[in-house]
């Protein structure tokens, strides 16, 4: 038989369904809340609300699993390429050969931008972030692409071009920034190589692609690849919800995964990290992080979800000493991070609180590695993250329960009052 949950209220017994997950999560529909109790329910920060099911990516925060349609990102990150888990989020399953074939075909069809899009570039001030100037850049695309008549049509074609456009979009922001010729798209590269080249090719110095550098890529936009419903995604979700074309979606989904408590958290590890290398303050930072009455808090530690170590960032630090190793580098930063984590998992402050590193703890020093500037590491998150944005997207277009995203409020202001004429105020 079927769960229900009680609920008593005034002299009334109401019954709420529970609707149960297929790794056992369960939650108690409240749908029907407000029209049978006229209460509704208040979760600042939807800590305990599930906005829609999926069956997308499963993750379990307590031991730290994370699945994308059923599989342990850790195999995937192993054995898949990243446009096969693209594939995998978005349609639901791995992708035969010939799929993958006619895949990577559209990709490359579509993997160059309008040459009039080059005068936004150049238009916006040096300074700008290159987080608003994509998102600015991808919301245009839709200007540049109009609507197509036939749906299934419209929705194949822009997912394409987003997913092909996105590199270059964004490795076209790097070069305009350092006044440096662009560099196209080129057939004969995969994915994360075409990337690498478009950003760090140049006529005087041709761009020598290393095989641990572009595989140190493939695994971070794995890695990144969905994460269900945080922040920028629910963004998209949200936005998405008033029917608004895909394009716009996803650049509000770009702006909220900028924000240094998400997204924006691979910047700002580096730059705590370089500010504790400098200042040489490790002792400070962490008890400032822990005084409540300072809003100063360890970037890359903690997580909504995650009360365990985020398993995105195990393989990350892995692949942090192995690719310093292959390359022969040495960064500072790492030791900095390895004594932090160190320092922090052994403080009771941090036990307590269930605080461990997340996945941008060590991705920026991945990235640093691979020659990113640190402010454009936001931006790789976000070609990473693009698939799920899409899939997500996707799955709320088709969901037979969909919804306007609308949620209430309880309000708090004053109550009826008079309009005061200016003089007499
Ligand atoms: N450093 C110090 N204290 C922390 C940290 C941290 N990084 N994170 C959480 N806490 C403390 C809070 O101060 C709070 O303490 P209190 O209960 O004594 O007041 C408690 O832990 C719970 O914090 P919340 O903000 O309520 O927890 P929430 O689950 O909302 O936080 C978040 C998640 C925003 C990620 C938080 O851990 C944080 O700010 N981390 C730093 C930024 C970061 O690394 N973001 C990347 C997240 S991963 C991603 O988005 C890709």
């Amino acid at each position: 038989m079927a769960e229900t949950v009680k609920l008593i209220y005034g002299n009334k017994e109401y019954e709420l369904p529970v609707v149960e997950g297929s790794e056992g999560e369960k939650a108690i529909d409240i749908s029907q809340l407000r029209a049978t109790t006229g209460l509704i329910t208040l979760d600042p920060g939807y800590a305990n609300t599930g906005s829609c099911t999926s069956s997308i990516t499963f993750m379990d925060g307590e031991k730290g699993i994370l699945r994308y349609r059923g599989i342990p990102v850790e195999e995937l990150a192993e054995k898949a390429t990243f446009k096969e888990t693209v594939y995998l989020l978005i349609n639901g399953k791995l992708p035969h050969r010939e799929e993958l074939t006619r895949f990577s075909v559209l990709l490359n069809d579509n993997s160059l931008v309008h040459e009039d899009m080059r005068a936004f570039y150049e238009n916006f001030p040096r300074s700008s972030h290159p987080m608003g100037i994509l998102s600015s850049m991808v919301n245009a695309l839709r200007s540049f692409y109009p609507e197509l008549q036939n749906l299934d049509e419209e929705i194949n074609m822009t997912v394409t071009r987003l997913l092909s456009k996105i590199r270059t979009l964004a490795a076209m922001s790097y070069k305009i920034s350092r006044g440096h010729k662009v560099v196209y798209p080129r057939p004969d590269l995969a994915y994360c190589a075409n990337f690498l080249n478009m950003m760090f090719d140049s006529p005087v110095r041709p761009y020598a692609l290393d095989n641990d550098v572009v595989n140190a890529l493939r695994v971070f936009w794995i890695l990144h690849a969905d994460h269900e419903q945080n922040c920028s995604t629910s963004a998209v979700r949200l936005v998405g919800s008033a029917r608004v074309n895909l394009y716009a979606a996803i650049s509000a989904g770009i702006a909220a995964l900028w924000g240094p408590l998400h997204g924006g958290a691979n910047q700002a590890v580096i730059e705590m990290l370089n500010d504790i290398a400098q200042n040489k303050n490790m002792g400070q930072a962490i008890e400032r992080a822990k005084d409540r009455k300072d809003p100063f808090r360890l970037m890359g530690f903690g997580h909504r979800v995650y009360k365990t170590y985020d398993p995105r960032a195990r393989i990350m630090k892995k692949m942090c000493d192995s690719l310093l190793d292959k390359l022969d580098l040495t960064d500072p930063l790492l030791d900095i991070a390895k004594e932090l984590e160190m320092v922090a998992l052994k403080d009771d402050y941090f036990i307590e609180h269930n605080l461990y590193p997340n996945v941008d703890f060590y991705s920026g020093i991945v990235l640093r590695a691979i020659g990113i500037p640190t402010n454009m590491f936001t931006v790789l998150f976000a070609i990473g993250r693009l698939p799920g944005w899409i899939a997500q997207w996707k799955e709320s277009l088709d969901d037979p329960n969909w919804k306007l995203g609308r949620p209430r409020q309880i309000y708090t202001g004053p109550t009826q009052s008079k309009f005061i004429p200016i003089d007499d105020r």
